[in-house]
């Protein structure tokens, strides 16, 4: 055994339980797996084996160990404009803002800075897992691949697949179909070549209106072929729904699907605009949505239907969308998660009657979008982790709510219920709270990981 972590823990199993496990003790192996969960006094009773090989943290009674988040949907090579550029819709911000700066990262020597930087930053603020869309160059790709396995991030990384003539600018696309799929091939061989289990290729089809029938095809043939899961960008606004129904007809969803592009794992991203039977499809196909509520504030002209979608069996996780999404952590990403599904069920338009203005049942509470953004992404992303328990990997973060000089604090005799405490966490924690991260056992914080931890 590696570790063992003694700590009050807090998690969501489920879209509706908030799990608080009071002084356990986690024991992790050699590979990070969790092989033990005990109680803490049980274990001073019987186990006198106190394991001289383990690291040994026991985390002071102010800091709980929560699972660490996953980040279905991010864009690597939007860091730089992260915070701004948010003020053109998404068909315009594309071709203004997004695709030039996307080609200034097809150069390694800018993204030999890039990449490290978002990495730690979104370590130091409990990213365990990242699901990338990267550039177009095959390069650069590998080199995010590479910095995420360096510096312990765990990741699906994506090489961006569009040729379309029309749907992308001839500076930053690929030369055609045949080129685009063959590019995608070498990303994933040359990804699967760096090793280890923290670093995964993934298929990443723009979205349609960047690629040509050809190229989704090619695609949707490579994944049967190599079983490499899929993301794209899926009914994420009026533009881009009415898109798809303007060239075949049918949904996004529809069309993906018809291409071989909605199988298990498949991130969807957005998904505003899908209908139920979009979801239903999702839903058959063990597919899922990546649910980006800031982002969609800006580009999407639609709150996602998130409980709808949980309902009907769609496995939902959560995306910062960056640079979409003004910010880069997951922890804001639940409180407007939460913020953007009670505007939903509320409505907006107070000069419409009450009971005519919203959609009643929509709202989702804070532990579903905590459990959005751990064990359902993770579900999503098909990796195991999201939740602390036996046979998962121990990717997990510390919180200390006792740092002097923030908002984040529990008032004795006041925040004493367990879902009140959670709430407040989730809703004001920061980097300066984060006194450690854990991927696979390993810690990778590395603003924090080398102060000894007081016990
Ligand atoms: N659709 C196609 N590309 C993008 C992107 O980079 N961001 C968002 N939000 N939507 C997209
Ligand atoms: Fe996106």
């Amino acid at each position: 055994m590696s570790l063992r972590v003694r700590a009050t823990i807090m998690q969501t199993p489920a879209p509706d339980r908030l799990e608080v496990l009071d002084d356990v003790v986690v024991d992790v192996d050699d590979a990070g797996t969790i092989t033990a969960i005990r109680p803490a006094i049980e274990l001073d009773d019987t186990d006198t084996d106190t394991d001289a090989d383990a690291d040994t943290v026991v985390l002071p009674a102010s800091t709980v160990l929560l699972p660490g988040l996953v980040d279905c949907h991010i864009h690597a090579p939007q860091w730089p404009q992260l915070g701004t550029g948010l003020d053109l819709p998404l068909e315009r911000w594309l071709f203004e803002y997004t695709f030039p700066l996307e080609h200034r990262l097809t150069d390694p020597a800018f993204a030999a800075e890039v990449w490290p930087h978002m990495v730690g930053a979104l370590l130091a603020r409990g990213t365990t897992t990242a699901s990338y869309f990267a550039t177009v160059s095959v390069e650069t790709t590998t080199m995010l691949a590479e910095t995420c396995a360096r510096l312990g991030q765990r990741a699906l990384v994506g090489r961006v697949a569009m040729d379309h003539p029309e749907g992308t600018p001839d500076w930053y696309r690929d030369a055609d179909a045949t080129a685009g799929i063959a590019a995608s091939r070498r990303s994933i061989d040359e990804i699967n070549a760096l090793g280890g289990d923290l670093v995964r290729p993934v298929i990443t089809p723009r979205f349609i209106p960047a690629c040509t029938d050809e190229l989704l095809a090619g695609l949707g043939r490579l994944a049967e072929d190599t079983g490499v899961r899929i993301q794209t960008h899926c009914s994420e606004s009026d533009w881009q729904h009415g898109y798809a129904v303007d060239r075949y007809g049918t949904s996004d969803t529809e069309a993906l699907d018809r291409f071989g592009l909605v199988r298990p794992h498949t991130i969807l991203a957005h998904g505003t605009h899908l209908a139920d039977s979009d979801l239903d499809l999702i839903a058959h196909r063990h597919a899922g949505v990546a649910h980006c509520p800031l982002s969609n504030a800006y580009f999407a002209s639609a709150v996602f239907p998130a409980r709808r979608a949980l309902d009907r069996g769609v496995a939902v996780g959560l995306g910062t969308d960056v640079a979409g999404g003004g910010r880069p952590d997951l922890w804001s990403q639940c409180v407007d998660a939460v913020t953007a599904s009670r505007i939903r069920s509320t409505g907006v338009d107070a000069r419409i009657p009450a009971d005519q203005r919203g959609d009643a049942g929509a709202a989702i509470d804070i532990v579903t979008a905590f459990w959005m953004a751990t064990k359902g992404g993770a579900d999503l992303l098909g990796v195991p982790v999201g939740l602390l328990e036996v046979g998962r990997s121990f990717d997990a973060v510390a919180v200390d709510v006792t740092v002097p000089g923030t908002p984040l604090r529990w008032w004795p005799g006041i925040d004493v219920d367990p879902a009140r405490r959670f709430e407040k966490l989730v809703r004001l924690v920061g980097p300066e709270h984060l006194r450690r991260v854990w991927v696979a056992g390993r810690p990778v914080n590395g603003i924090v990981a080398s102060d000894p931890v007081p016990s």
